[in-house]
């Protein structure tokens, strides 16, 4: 299998950037010992009706449509990673001692794209929650569709929350008040939350203050390393390729918090995010009781998970690359060559020049490679 070849280096911030932002990590982290984040996050409208909005209108698209989708490598590439991280993380919590019920929370859960992973994974009990309700009502018919269907054994039982993640204490809407979680998982969610302090805080209070002793919190996020490197890297203030664009308002003042940029993917996103910068993020987990155990980019995770048999299997069976040179009667994702550039080379270095791999386009790779995965576990 070919790696797409793209370098996935990632960005040095300048020794004054840290030093800024450790400053200001510290002076804000004083600010809200003064007052309950909740209550803050509460204030002011925000963006989330913007982001709630997008992905309510957004089109639950069948499966047909969806093989045609000019992304549906790397939609598939994200879906297996996440794959991977759910079970690595069910199994470290059951090898820590827990046996078979495990509770999970789902934040911002979406229409419910990873309840099969969940399925699979034979968990007890699911709580979803997003701001999108339209998406949470998706999300409660699938679960009642997968149930109704029967097969592939026993199925978790699971509650549906619509609320606004980052100004709302989850606590307070449990069917079972006292509910606690063995992992709760946060899937390319927690950046829209860094719109405020008091938002990031709450969303990460809804996160860990449930989270059993050992219990491991873990996401997906948009690397704010990445993306400022591009930025520097870009003439004017936005870059991408045919498949993602960001545009940041300017290339001179990153602040902690409220750092909007505006972000598209194709036919999938196309709303504000805000940039998580990863040591505040740990800083401000350190508050609820939180360790790092990974901060690994995506480039990094593929890399060491594609090592092992087990995952590459499931990469297969989930058809997370593209297949080089296409099937006989199947056509590649891209039309353009340059997508393919890098698995010639690569074909080529190996003397190989007609044998057959598994690869991404280059566009669809430069995209997803502005990810990193994390995870926190909530100290005993
Ligand atoms: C890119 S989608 C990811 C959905 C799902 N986690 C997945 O991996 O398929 C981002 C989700 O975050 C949700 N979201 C954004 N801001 C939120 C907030 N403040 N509280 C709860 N959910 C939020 C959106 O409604 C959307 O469903």
């Amino acid at each position: 299998m070919a790696d797409s070849g793209v370098n996935a280096s990632r960005a040095e911030v300048s020794p004054r950037q840290e030093e800024a932002v450790a400053g200001g990590v510290k002076r804000n982290s004083r600010d809200s010992d003064e007052e309950d984040g909740a209550t803050a996050a509460k204030r002011g409208p925000g963006l989330g009706s913007v982001v709630a909005t997008h992905y309510n209108q957004l089109q639950e698209v069948g499966r047909d449509a969806r093989s045609h989708s000019r992304i549906l490598y790397m939609r598939n590439f994200n879906n297996w990673l996440k794959s991977v991280l759910i079970n690595e993380f069910v199994q470290r919590v059951r090898a820590d001692g827990r046996g078979g019920a495990l509770s999970v929370l789902d934040l911002g859960c979406g229409k419910g794209g990873d309840m099969l992973k969940w399925r699979r994974a034979s968990i007890g009990h699911l709580v979803c929650a997003d701001i999108a309700a339209t998406s949470v009502d998706q999300c409660r018919q699938r679960y009642n569709d997968m149930r109704g269907r029967g097969g592939g054994g026993p199925i978790f039982s699971a509650e549906f929350i619509a609320a606004d993640c980052s100004k709302e204490l989850l606590s307070d809407r449990f069917e079972d008040r006292s509910r606690t979680f063995d992992l709760v998982s946060c899937q390319f969610v927690y950046h829209y939350s860094m719109e405020s302090q008091a938002q990031a805080d709450t969303m990460l209070r809804n996160a860990c203050e449930r989270l059993k002793p050992g219990g491991i919190f873990f996401g997906t996020t948009p690397d704010a390393r990445e993306l400022v490197k591009r930025l520097m890297k870009a003439e004017g203030l936005s870059f991408g390729n045919e498949v993602y664009s960001v545009r940041f308002p300017d290339k001179t003042s990153f602040p902690l918090f409220g750092c909007k940029y505006d972000f598209h993917l194709e036919g999938v996103v196309d709303c504000p995010e805000f940039l998580v910068y990863f040591p505040l993020l740990q800083e401000m987990a350190k508050k609820h009781g939180m360790k790092l155990l990974m901060n690994k980019t995506f480039a990094e995770y593929f890399r060491q998970k594609s090592q092992e048999k087990e995952h590459r299997i499931l990469m297969e069976r989930m058809q997370a690359m593209e297949a080089y040179p296409p099937g006989p009667g199947s056509s590649l994702v891209s039309g353009n060559l340059e997508d393919y550039e890098h698995v010639k080379t690569s074909l080529k270095e190996s003397n190989q020049p007609h044998g057959n791999v598994g690869t991404m386009t280059k566009s669809e790779w430069e995209a997803t490679s502005l990810y990193l995965a994390f995870a926190f576990v909530k100290e005993k």
